[in-house]
């Protein structure tokens, strides 16, 4: 079978020509194509520094809604690239490979999440953007990390919600906005393993470094931080801050932009419970490589395709969340 029917086939390690040029061949293929490569801060630095936009949930969100390319390539995970979808239908969008999932998302099945909201009649439903785009169509208002505590706050105090699907940042939100919002059990396999025992003995023997961690993170870790915030905010947060060195309790990728803002500093991952694994890196966010970004751009494949109607309901909250935003100048 010849490449393309290997892709079409949804086999994207196909072997290739080992001569190319993957940097050069994708600018030129952007060129091409009229392409915007939206790339994850979780994304491996070489993916990272070829995007066209690297940014956090939020911002790439944001860039979807706004382009005026014609192809949408997402460098991240499944549930971004279905919101970029949703937010441009027009667009053809891509992910380098399909099964660049999200075990946050995964833990909220939306046949469950349905009985539970039935169950629950009268509530608003917040939900954050790490979600299948059938629970976006179950939900009133989307967030992000970096909005959550905004889109929180601009409802009444006395709006009863149900907050989907992380517990850890959902847990949160509710002490830092003193909301008492019905939690839906759901998490990031990558931000449960942080280890506080290891991350104390670490600031123990760095005593100068500051621990800063994402909200996905479980509230122990979170208590010990001294910053905790989304992706943009860490990054932000290393830039102003006036420290030398920072234990980063989030997925490493983001360590390459903090390294690339602030080169003088130092950045440790923070430790994992177990020390044999690469815990601190999302396996999903790491399924994208240079060669496969290539080969999608290439055939144009796989690409996110999804129903009318589904795109209808979705949309909604979404775009409720971008206006929200846009009005708080987030
Ligand atoms: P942010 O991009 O909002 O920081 O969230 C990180 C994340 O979990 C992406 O998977
Ligand atoms: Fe999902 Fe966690 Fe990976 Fe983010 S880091 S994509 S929340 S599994």
């Amino acid at each position: 079978m010849n490449e393309e029917g290997l892709v079409e086939k949804g086999f994207l390690d196909i072997e290739i020509d080992s001569s190319i040029d993957f940097v050069k061949e994708i600018n030129k293929l952007k060129k091409e194509k009229n392409a915007v490569i939206l790339g994850h801060y979780y994304q491996t630095g070489e993916i990272q520094d070829i995007s066209d936009i690297v940014g956090d949930s939020l911002a790439l969100s944001q860039a979807a809604a706004k382009t005026t390319a014609d192809m949408i390539v997402f460098a991240g995970v499944h549930f971004m690239a279905e919101t970029a979808k949703i937010l441009s239908p027009d667009k053809k969008v891509l992910l380098p490979d399909l099964n660049a999932g999200c075990s946050l998302a995964d833990s909220c099945d939306p046949v469950e999440f349905k009985k539970f909201k039935d169950k629950h009649p009268g509530y608003t439903v917040i939900s954050y953007v790490n979600t299948s785009a059938e629970i976006k169509a179950l939900t009133d208002i989307i967030c992000t990390s970096t909005n959550a505590k905004a889109i929180v706050d601009s409802l009444p105090a006395n709006e009863k919600i149900i907050f989907a699907p992380d517990k850890n940042l959902g847990n949160y939100i509710n002490s830092v906005t003193g909301r008492n919002m019905l939690l839906w059990d759901g998490a990031c396999h990558v931000h449960e393993k942080f280890s506080l025992e290891k991350i104390l003995a670490l600031k123990k023997e760095n005593t100068e470094a500051k621990i800063i961690a994402h909200p996905e993170c479980e509230k122990p870790v979170l208590m010990v931080a001294e910053h905790v915030g989304s992706t943009a905010s860490l990054l932000k947060f290393t830039q102003s801050d006036g420290a030398k060195k920072y234990i980063v309790a989030t997925e490493s990728g983001i360590i390459h932009q903090m390294q690339k803002a602030s080169p003088k500093k130092l950045f440790i991952p923070a430790p994992p419970n177990d020390s044999t694994c690469a815990c601190n890196d999302c396996e999903f966010m790491k399924l994208n490589t240079l060669k496969k970004l290539y080969i999608c751009m290439k055939y144009e494949k796989p690409e996110i395709t999804l129903s009318d109607e589904l795109i209808r309901k979705a949309e909604k909250p979404i775009r409720r969340m971008l206006e929200i935003s846009e009005r708080l100048g987030l």
